[in-house]
């Protein structure tokens, strides 16, 4: 047994994801001392109302997060969530020079820069695998193992809640309403369920992921968000009928053009072929496809959010921050050297598939293709099926900017000879 004096831990929260890391810290509390070398010790739970919470040992529980933070803690995990007050009370932590682990996407996607600059200015750690992806090993892969390569894209399912509402609408068909509705009810998705359907959750984690892929400091404003609101039945339908599905995706992509780097950083539903490694992820789980110039393709699977799962991920990098106290020395500090531009996405060549109800007569589809000339968007595929006065007609383009796609998209709609835009949906993991 090493008899080093105990690394204290300060835990701020204790919900869904807090009351498993205080069972992982009790059940493994041998484990945990011969891994750091150091016993952990819980000094404190930080919650808002004590009495709820009859798991945990009494006298551990405050309600003054802030006193706890400034008692003689060595290290601060912090799963409460929000921006206030985790964020305060995490830069006081920083500035006393105490490590912290962080499972808020919400405030790194937002407040990484003035967390990294408070961790760097006091020696301290800030580690936050659990934002990401919940148990999946996914950011210390990106901070550490890939550092010595060059990522040109990040692309993934990173909310489990829409996953798990967009497989619904693929194996049965039923509606977005329909698929919420189930959702809800099996506990997948919260009473309100905005963060996850708007696409607000995984554009937070998309920004997190691309400032560590990019070296750059991406921020949750400058991510493109998309919900999936607005996927309906046809969309499932279109996409099915071309050996496609459709998923949220989380998308940070290097964009070079002639000498300028930039990084496009963007969540919106897409369609995906069958075949793609993402489209056999269904339910909640969540899986993020890795590209780097050396190592080549890489993906990442496994439970991306629940109690244990996240835990698991906080209890790996309070080891990590643990053994570095004991052994001296520290973790990885913020990278953002490379200082790469967001592009907007207008200007972010996308691939868009359209599905078209079309009057079934001569010219029609040179007026269609017309308006894509018109936009100087390629065609890669056309398929049309008549019917008994109509006919269905989809249409797959090349990669041409997201402004380009657009216009394209409402000229169409606006020509005679279209009875209906059925459905409009980006096309990803193809060839462009
Ligand atoms: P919960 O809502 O279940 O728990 C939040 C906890 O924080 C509660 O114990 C609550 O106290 C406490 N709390 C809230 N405000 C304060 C305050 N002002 N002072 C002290 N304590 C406070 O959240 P989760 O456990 O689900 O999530 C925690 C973090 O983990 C979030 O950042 C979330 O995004 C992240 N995360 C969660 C995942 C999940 O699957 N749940 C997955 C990945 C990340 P009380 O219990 O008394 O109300
Ligand atoms: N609400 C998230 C999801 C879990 O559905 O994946 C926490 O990130």
């Amino acid at each position: 047994m090493p008899s080093q004096k105990p690394i204290k831990v300060a835990l701020l929260g204790c919900g869904t994801v807090g009351t498993e890391v205080v069972r992982l810290l009790v059940d493994q509390a041998d484990d945990l001392t011969a891994r750091v070398g150091a016993p952990v010790e819980l000094a404190g739970i930080a919650v808002r109302k004590p009495n709820k919470h009859r798991e945990v040992p009494a006298d551990l529980l405050t309600t003054d997060a802030a006193a706890l933070v400034a008692s003689d803690v060595d290290v601060v995990v912090e799963v409460i969530g929000g921006i206030e007050p985790a964020r305060t009370l995490l830069l006081d932590a920083l500035r006393a020079g105490k490590s912290v682990v962080t499972a808020n996407k919400a405030l790194l996607a937002e407040h990484s820069g003035e967390l990294s600059a408070a961790a760097d200015a006091s020696g301290a750690d800030l580690y936050f695998e659990a934002s990401v992806a919940g148990a999946i090993p996914l950011l210390r892969p990106l901070r550490e193992s890939l550092a010595g390569d060059r990522i040109t894209r990040v692309m993934g399912i990173v909310n489990g809640t829409t996953n798990f509402i967009l497989s619904g609408m693929d194996s049965t068909g039923a509606g977005y309403a329909e698929a919420l509705e189930e959702a809800t009810r099996l506990g997948y998705a919260e009473a309100d369920p905005t963060a996850d359907v708007d696409g607000f959750d995984a554009a937070s984690k998309a920004a997190i992921l691309a400032s560590l892929a990019f070296h750059s400091r991406v921020t949750a404003a400058d991510v493109h968000r998309e919900g999936i609101a607005s996927v309906s039945a046809a969309d499932i339908a279109a996409a099915r009928a071309l050996g496609r599905t459709v998923k949220l995706l989380a998308i940070c992509e290097r964009v070079t053009e002639g000498d300028q780097e930039s990084v496009s950083v963007r969540v919106h539903p897409a369609m995906i072929p069958r075949s793609h490694p993402l489209a056999g992820v269904s339910g909640a789980f969540n899986a993020v496809f890795v590209e780097a110039d050396a190592a080549g393709e890489m993906m990442f699977y496994g439970q991306g959010a629940g109690g244990a799962p996240t835990a698991s991920a906080v209890l790996g990098d309070l080891v990590a921050v643990a053994r570095n106290l004991v052994q001296g020395g520290r973790g990885p500090r913020e990278s953002a050297y490379a200082a790469l531009p967001v592009r907007p996405m207008g200007q972010t060549p996308t691939r868009y598939h359209i599905s078209l109800d079309v009057a079934d007569r001569a010219g029609v589809l040179s007026q269609v293709a017309a308006v894509f000339a018109e936009h100087d968007v390629s065609i890669a595929a056309v398929r049309q099926e008549g019917r008994v006065d109509d006919a269905s007609l989809v249409v797959v383009t090349h990669a041409a900017t997201d402004a380009a796609l657009r216009s394209t998209v409402d000229k169409i709609g606006g020509l005679p000879v279209v009875r209906e835009v059925v459905s409009v949906m980006r096309v990803e993991g193809e060839e462009t």
